[in-house]
């Protein structure tokens, strides 16, 4: 695909050779991520950031990645802040804020959302996620961080073998990361999940069509014990009619560090979208220590791939460099805060 100026909807747009090109643009970023050194690239653009969902990583991390490539952003977070509660439609928000910025990042509820407000849209839009459809960007820092993860035990992402737990039917990040997962060879993928959350078929179609093996099961101890990934998730408690009914699944497949000893492979790694839900225990934080626990490598992969995202739309990925330099503060950056407690 074309980057430059493309809107980035689905992981459907990409071809293997794509994530090959944005992967290798995040490795760059990485120093910049790292605030070792700044650059200035995109100097004078403009993010609009438009959540009408909560979230924290995804619009923070967003908006961090344009700082870091010297752009500004001016956000909307709820939907009660925005005209659209006055019943504006996407179609004209997407007209007017597209004459106010150089790139749109949108989250929305309902799914084909984005899509329909980029339709409108003069500039390119990155969907954030569209209700329990999709969500391309977690998906890309997913398969950046599980590449990252099996090159240093020296394997590729041929022949992965993963588990996704937890609640398949509305969690969008499972469904852009399987579809993804269909432009590779010979993979292995474990569906576990509560029957009434069970991955819909089209992703599993999807899987199958590529040749991977897929296994759809209830139990969690034998579905981790063969698996390069576990990749757990929260129940969506937003997408059911009421809190009731999300409790019935909740805390049905607690991975913990007794669970993960007993079961898993000693090198299996441990990924999670987050936020992780304390009341459901799908992730528990006796886990925390543990370094194959990659969690917060994953958020910092956000960081870089997104930054790589936009370096590539924008099209200034071979510029990146050009437009660097060196700053004081960036010294002190890495540094431990003194005062902490335990010093
Ligand atoms: C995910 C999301 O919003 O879909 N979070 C995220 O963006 N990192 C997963 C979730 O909310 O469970």
């Amino acid at each position: 695909m074309d980057f430059a100026g493309a809107h980035i909807l689905s992981v459907d747009q990409f071809e293997r050779g794509d994530i090959e090109r944005l992967f290798r643009t995040a490795d760059r970023m990485e120093p910049y991520a790292q605030r070792k050194r700044l650059t200035r690239v995109l100097e004078g653009a403009i993010l609009a950031n438009m959540f009408f969902e909560p979230s924290t990583r995804t619009r923070i991390s967003f908006g961090s990645a344009f700082n870091l490539l010297g752009g500004e952003v001016r956000e909307t977070v709820g939907a009660e802040s925005s005209a659209l509660v006055k019943g504006e439609s996407l179609r004209d928000t997407a007209r007017v804020l597209s004459g106010y910025s150089d790139v749109i990042c949108m989250r929305h509820p309902e799914a084909g959302s984005v899509a329909e407000f980029a339709a409108a849209s003069r500039v390119p839009v990155i969907n954030g996620g569209d209700g329990p459809n999709e969500h391309p960007s977690q998906a890309l820092l997913d398969l950046y961080t599980i590449e990252r993860e099996l090159r240093s035990r020296g394997r590729g992402l041929d022949g992965l073998r993963i588990a996704m737990i937890g609640d398949l039917k509305y969690g969008r990040t499972v469904h852009s990361l399987g579809r993804l997962l269909a432009l590779y060879r010979d993979v292995s993928v474990v569906l576990v999940s509560p029957p009434e959350l069970a991955m819909p078929e089209e992703h599993v179609e999807r899987l199958r069509a590529a040749g991977h093996r897929v296994v759809v099961s209830d139990r969690l101890e034998e579905s981790i014990a063969h698996v390069d990934i576990v990749y757990s998730t929260r129940i969506q408690e937003e997408r059911f009619p009421d809190r009731a009914e999300a409790d019935r699944y909740r805390g049905r497949f607690r991975l913990n560090a007794e669970i993960y000893t007993r079961h898993c492979e000693p090198n299996t790694v441990i990924m999670h979208p987050l936020p992780r839900d304390a009341r459901g225990g799908e992730l528990d934080c006796d886990l925390d220590d543990h370094p194959n626990l990659a969690i917060f490598r994953q958020t910092d992969n956000g960081l870089i791939i997104r930054m790589a995202l936009f370096a590539l739309i924008l099209d200034v990925a071979h510029l990146v460099d050009r437009y660097a330099r060196d700053v004081h503060w960036l010294n002190t950056r890495n540094r431990r805060p003194r005062g902490n407690a335990g010093g």
